[in-house]
């Protein structure tokens, strides 16, 4: 699929069958939650563009490989975004933050905003957009309107699971956003849900069912 990447590495797999048990215990749920967003941020950062610095190793004078630009923006689409944004943090410590607070009206399944805060100078920065789940794509899609409002140009999105009515709503909203995801799963049930999917993703890190 143009511009969607499934990452099929084994751990990402492996650590995402987990997560889909129902048995799998909150404290699990958050922990995988976070080893698995650090070999998905690997998979979205892939191509960033580097430059050189001259260095003194030990041995001699080098000319070495380092991140060119400015610090990537992590945009975390509030609650559940938040499990996927605590790892990619470990690995890139510098990293400035946005968050984007949506939730699903659980009757008409439309995004409500009701917290937006992002570093002034979005423009000038690749921004990666962190949920767990794709499903309607409606949050996804308000979480990119919002940021571009702000003047963001280059953005990413990183997802753990994705529907594939989602996939197909977000990259015809917003085709200049590669999405990354662990999988594409069945389908949405009737109330919106990703089958086989993992159930409500902040429900799970939170355990507020
Ligand atoms: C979940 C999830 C996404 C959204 C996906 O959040 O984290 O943001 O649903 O569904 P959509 O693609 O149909 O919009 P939820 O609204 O449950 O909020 P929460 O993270 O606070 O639990
Ligand atoms: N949000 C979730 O957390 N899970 C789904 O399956 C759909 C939306």
């Amino acid at each position: 699929m143009q511009g969607v990447t499934v990452v099929d590495h084994p751990l990402v797999q492996h650590k995402l069958t987990i997560m889909r048990d129902k048995d799998t215990s909150t404290a699990s749920f958050r922990r995988l939650l976070r080893e698995i967003s650090l070999l998905l941020c690997y998979e979205v950062t892939r191509g960033l563009e580097l430059t050189t610095r001259i260095i003194e190793t030990p041995m001699q004078t080098m000319e070495a490989p380092t991140l060119e630009g400015k610090k990537l923006v992590f945009a975390s689409v509030l609650r559940a975004g938040n499990g996927l944004l605590d790892g990619m943090l470990d690995l890139v410590p510098a990293a400035r933050v946005a968050h984007v607070g949506l939730y699903r009206d659980h009757e008409t399944l439309e995004a409500v905003e009701y917290f937006f805060k992002a570093p002034g100078d979005l423009g000038d920065r690749l921004v990666i957009v962190v949920d767990p789940m794709l499903a309607t794509a409606n949050s996804a899609i308000m979480a990119v309107d919002k940021l571009k409002e702000r003047g963001a140009t280059n953005l990413r999105f990183l997802c753990l699971l994705a529907a594939p009515e989602g996939i197909a709503r977000f990259t015809k909203a917003h085709p200049d956003v590669p999405v990354v995801t662990a999988s594409i799963d069945e389908k949405l049930n009737e109330k919106g849900y990703i089958v086989p999917g993992l159930g409500d993703a902040g429900d799970r890190m939170y355990g507020t069912k």
